[in-house]
């Protein structure tokens, strides 16, 4: 199975799939040559994926492939359905669950910008928010901000307030849900929850993500020997730091050449 991002945000995706699969093989791909695709605009973000996904599953021959970005998914996949005969597995802001269980009615979505500007999100909130007020917040920063951290930089508390405390609306009722529809954000969760003006519950679907690929593989069989390896269309060499954190993810860096594409 191959889980795709951006950069390392899909990370949080592939460490509970490997907790529901350890009979899978699982590669990791990140276009971090390309990070952040919050920046690309509508074609050009489409382009690259299929792109991307043609080199990756030419090289890689996976059974699935799982988009663990919602800034992808939430434009590229009927495109990549299209283009490729086998299943995609997206990520998408996490509305219908998040409404369902805000005692509130007063939900945030924190995402990137792009993912904030697509009819994809908005058919989402007409479809599943039904009472629930829903508001929608697009940072660019944040998800640069968790690579930041994963990297081992400092990153300051104010930087990440800064960000999330629009999610917090008391009009009437507070905000007491906050939807994590990017997946770097779980990546700097217990700084988030930290940081909040007050507590509330984040929705984080990878746990829910990693169930629907696995159903559509079918029953878990023997577990698997080979660890989970992880390409970086870069090239650049990953600092002892990044090494480790990957490791932390049951992840190693794979050898071989980069995956070199034009932006
Ligand atoms: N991880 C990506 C997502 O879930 C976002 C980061 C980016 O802009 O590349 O949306």
């Amino acid at each position: 199975m191959l889980v795709f991002d951006s950069g390392l945000g899909g990370l949080t995706v592939l460490r509970e799939i490997a907790r529901a699969r350890p009979d899978l093989r699982l590669v990791y791909a990140a276009d971090d040559a390309a990070f952040p695709y919050s920046r690309l605009d509508d074609r050009a973000l489409i382009a690259r994926v299929v792109a991307v996904m043609e080199r990756l599953i030419d090289r890689i021959q996976p059974n699935l492939v799982v988009i663990a970005c919602n800034t992808a998914s939430t434009l590229a996949l009927p495109v990549l359905r299209a283009r490729f005969s086998l299943p995609f597995v997206g990520t998408v802001p996490a509305v219908k669950p998040a409404c369902a269980q805000s005692k509130t009615q007063r939900i945030s979505v924190l995402a990137t910008p792009a993912t904030v500007r697509r009819d994809y999100t908005k058919e989402l909130i007409r479809e599943f928010a039904g009472d629930c007020r829903v508001t929608l917040i697009g940072t660019d920063r944040l998800a640069g901000i968790a690579e930041a951290a994963l990297r081992g930089e400092q990153v300051e508390d104010a930087a990440i307030r800064a960000e999330i405390v629009p999610c917090f609306v008391d009009e009437g009722g507070r905000t007491d849900t906050i939807v994590l529809a990017c997946t770097h954000y779980p990546l700097i969760l217990d700084q988030m929850e930290r940081l909040a003006p007050w507590p509330v519950a984040w929705i984080n679907p990878a746990a829910a993500i990693a169930r629907r690929a696995s159903q559509l593989l079918g029953p878990v069989g023997a577990r698997a020997d080979a660890v989970a390896r992880a390409y970086f269309t870069s090239g650049t060499k990953l600092s002892p730091v990044l090494v480790r954190a990957l490791e932390g993810f049951g992840v190693v860096a794979a050898d071989g050449e980069p995956i070199r594409l034009p932006v």
